[in-house]
């Protein structure tokens, strides 16, 4: 009897997105390697941080692709590429690697409404708001960045920066959590 309960190119798709979460997982490891070594503890310590949600991430997408009864596929993890020139510009390309990341998974929600794969359809939604989250958070952490001065921050708002993230939270919080008493 078939227990597969995924299309193949769902199951493609779901795989393809699962090594995606793990070359994320690495370009926040490189870019938390080089700012650590320029003596940004704090910010490096926020993005190995993150590091480890994105492999989160790819163990969600593997463990539901077994879930399924289907098969994982464990392929190379790509390059992360060129390390970022600033604290800036760090932020700068992790936001546009989240965006990226976004429409992704914004594809596969589309492919499993087409396919009337609910299952994935659902599942898929965990990270639907995880991405919201995602963008939240850096865009937060650019508006910051921009009222200290952009590219051009001065060294004593980057103490600052480097200071407040050691402790920064993962999660950001989101609208539908807002209230009037708390806005
Ligand atoms: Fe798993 Fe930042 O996306």
């Amino acid at each position: 009897m078939n227990t597969n309960r995924l299309s193949e190119s769902i199951c493609k798709a779901l795989n393809d997105q699962m090594t995606k979460e793990a070359h994320a997982s690495q370009i926040y490891l490189s870019y938390a390697s080089w700012l650590n070594a320029q003596g940004y503890e704090g910010v490096a310590n926020f993005l190995f941080r993150h590091a480890n949600e994105e492999r989160n991430h790819m163990m969600k997408f593997l463990e539901y692709i077994l879930e399924r009864g289907s098969t994982v596929k464990i392929s190379a993890i790509p390059d992360p590429g060129e390390n970022p020139t600033s604290v800036y510009d760090a932020f700068q390309k992790a936001f546009k690697q989240e965006v990226d990341n976004s429409e992704s998974i914004y594809e596969i929600v589309k492919q499993s409404f087409d396919e009337s794969d609910w299952a994935t359809w659902n599942f898929l939604q965990w990270f639907v708001k995880e991405q919201t989250e995602e963008e939240t958070l850096i865009i937060n952490m650019l508006d910051k960045m921009k009222i200290a001065g952009g590219d051009k921050v001065s060294d004593q708002s980057l103490y600052s920066i480097d200071r407040d993230l050691m402790s920064t939270p993962d999660e950001a919080d989101l609208a539908r959590e807002k209230t009037v008493e708390e806005p």
